[in-house]
This record gives structure tokens, sequence and C-alpha cells, in this order.
């Protein structure tokens, strides 16, 4: 079957540099020296913005610094990311930057520590605080601060987009800053860096990344590009995910589902996602819940809501084949029958498939169990909105928003 499609051929691509390979973290130092300033003698400081701890508990950090030393750069840590990022921690960041004269931001860890960066370096060189921004009020006039990434997990798609997800904690939302001038200007993916990553956050962020590459297969932005990215993705990530989960130190595998997390992020920056995306905000800002188990619970129950439509019947038929020709089903024990022929009975499998993959995966299958009730349900999708909703290929109302809660509780 033929699914790129080419009457949609009209799209928007931005990318920053990608280095990809095992061990290449020790380019950060060169790295940084080509992004600003190629006399070595020149003095750098950088602004390395991480997590609390899991990059020193690995024994990365030390490394890293060491890198940077080498290259006669000199290192403020900002290790003030705790969970997603909030307004406080971006403004308090940019005023360390300015008052430590930073001219380099480094982002390594998770997403959100990379969208903490990319909103930090955005921040630094245009006036204003945080809030000025968030909710597409501005967009940032000037280009960022020199800013390198690289990614402690496999999922967001964070090194490649152009927005960082902020949480404002007085005004109880989740929105994102966005505009190209917050792009990063290297990327270094370096699946060692992975390896330490523990089972519940690979399992989080691989559920999002599958979850993010499927929604951009069918969103209705979803251009030749995207599609193109998507496949590719779903290829690499669906048979890998459930194997990583219970072989972690498995470079091989660390590697598939790091280069599907990116170009899942190519896929979804050009195509935009979903309604899964769409609800994902406001329960994680309600609720407290992580992101990708969030997503990976009600994936299913979007796509059964989506696959009324003929066309995105194809492309879960499409996703069938992938898994199939991928040989997961003999690898990993998911107790699913034989794919059936019929394009719509195929969409319907893929589904279930889903479902098998995240239930293997140790990711709830209900709201119930992550402590969502009927009761919540009509809050929650007061709040359900954005671009990923308008992007959902079946359109969507209060009511049908309602329906597909109500059937994943
Ligand atoms: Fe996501």
């Amino acid at each position: 079957m033929e699914i790129l499609n080419f009457s949609k051929k009209d799209f928007l691509f931005r990318s920053p540099r990608i280095i990809f390979g095992r061990g290449k973290i020790s380019l950060l130092g060169e790295q940084s020296r080509y992004i600003c300033e190629k006399d070595i003698k020149k003095e750098l400081n950088a602004f390395l913005v991480t997590g609390k701890s899991s990059l020193k508990k690995s024994g990365n950090l030390e490394k890293i610094l060491k890198n940077l030393n080498e290259a006669n750069i000199s290192v403020f840590i900002y290790d003030e990311i705790e969970g997603e990022p909030t307004t406080t921690v971006i403004n308090y960041g940019k005023k360390l930057v300015i008052e430590q004269k930073s001219n380099i931001i480094i982002g390594i860890g998770g997403g959100s520590v990379m969208d903490s960066a990319k909103c930090i370096s955005g921040l630094v060189t245009n006036d204003g605080i945080v809030e000025d921004y968030h909710v597409g009020r501005r967009s940032f006039d000037k280009v960022g601060l020199p800013l390198i990434l690289a990614p402690t997990t496999s999922g967001t798609g964070s090194e490649v987009t152009n927005n960082g997800v902020v949480i404002d904690p007085t005004r109880g939302i989740k929105q994102s800053i966005r505009g190209d001038k917050m792009m990063a200007h290297v990327v270094i993916l370096d699946p060692e860096l992975v390896l330490s990553c523990p089972k519940k956050y690979t399992t989080f962020s691989g559920a999002d990344a599958l979850v993010q590459s499927i929604e951009a297969f069918v969103s209705k932005a979803s251009n030749y590009l995207s599609d193109f990215f998507a496949i590719e993705s779903i290829k690499l990530l669906l048979p890998s995910l459930p194997k990583v989960v219970n072989d972690l130190l498995n470079i091989e595998l660390r590697e598939k589902m790091m280069l599907g997390s990116f170009i899942d992020g190519l896929a979804f920056a050009t195509s935009k996602l979903g309604a899964v995306h769409g609800f994902a905000h406001p329960i994680g800002v309600k609720h407290n819940i992580n992101h990708g188990l969030v997503c990976g619970l009600l994936l299913p129950y979007v796509m059964e809501y989506n696959a009324e439509l003929v066309y995105v019947q194809n492309k879960y038929a499409y996703i069938a084949d992938i898994a199939v020709q991928s040989n997961i089903i003999n690898e990993v024990d998911l107790k699913i029958k034989d794919c059936p022929d019929r394009i719509k009975d195929k969409a319907v499998w893929t589904i279930e498939l889903i479902r098998k993959i995240f239930k293997h995966c140790e990711i709830p299958l209900h709201l119930k169990e992550i402590g969502i009730t009927e009761d919540c349900i009509d809050d929650i999708v007061k709040d359900t909105k954005g671009s990923s909703l308008n992007n959902n290929p079946r359109d969507t109302d209060k009511e049908s928003l309602k329906q597909i809660l109500l059937n994943a509780l």
C-alpha cells in the first residue's frame, strides 16, 4: 500500500546541527567552541542546565566537566530542574545567566531539562520574563544564546523542536513558549548517555515517543515529509520499546530508541500532534501525573475515536504491517492473535497491539488506576484545547472529548 501522500507536500522543516553516535558527548567542548568562538584563548562561560542528580549519579557529569575544562570553558551548573519546568525556574535561570555572564547554554537531561534550556536561551537575549511569552502572547524577536542540547532519555524529541512547555502554578496552566529563535544550534545524540536511565523513565519517555510518532502520522497537518519521518520512527520505536524496558543496558536497543525519538521529533515538529497531547497538558498540571504515562494510557482510546476515518484506518493498518514485519509479536509474548487481512480489521488489531505493548511495559490502561475518577472529567475537558487538539484527525467537541475519557475510566 502506498501511504506517503504526495498531494500534501507543503511543509516547513527546521533542524539544528545533529551529531549522533556512541561516545559523541566527548565533542561537547569542541562543538561549544564551534558555535561560539573558535579562538581557544577566548573565555567561554557555559551555563549547564541539568536535573538534580541523574547526571551526577551516572558519572557522566564528571566526564562532561572534564571535557569542557579541556576546551578552556568554565561552567556554572544550574541543576534546579526537578519535574516539568515552571515559570519560576526559567526566570531564575535567566537572572543567573546574566549574573554569571554566560555566553553559551548547554542542556543535558530529559525533556524538561531541554525545554528549560531552550526557554532560558531565548529569554536571555530578549526582554521580559517568561510570562510575557507564555501561551503565544509574544514570540522571541532575537535568536537565543548559543545552545547545545544532549538528551539523556529517549522520548520527548525536545532536542529538535522549537518550543518549551512551561507550567505557571499561579495561573494553573501548562503551555508552550514557541518560536524558531529558541531552537538548539547543535544536538548531540549519544546513546551511552541513556544507558543509566531507569526502567520507569525509559518506559514513560519511550511511550511518549511512540504516541507522538502515531499522532504525527495521522495528524490533520501530516504531510509527505512528516509521514516519512513518522513511519521510520514507528519502525524503530514499536519493536524496540517492549524489549528495552527489560534490557536497559542493551546499547543497540538504546540506539534505536534514541534515533526513533529524534526522528519522531522531526515528524511532529512539522505535523503537530493530536488529542492525546490535547488531554495530556490539563491532566499533567491538574493531577501531577507523568506526561508519558498519561499519553500511553490515553492513546488506544483516542485511536478508537479516530479510527472512524478511512484515511486513519489506512495508516493504522500500515502500522500493523510494520509490526508484523518487525517480528515483535514473536520476539515478545504479547498474547495477541494473528493480524487480520481487511484494512478495517487491521486498524482495530493495531489498537489492540498498542494496548498489549503498553500492558507489557506496565503502563496503566485505565484512568482510575492513576486516581482520575468520573467527577474529574468535566474539569479536564474544560481545559483540553490548543494546537495538538486542533490537529487531531477527527474533529472533537466537548461531548466527544468527554466520551473518550469516560471510555478510558
Ligand atoms: Fe509528548
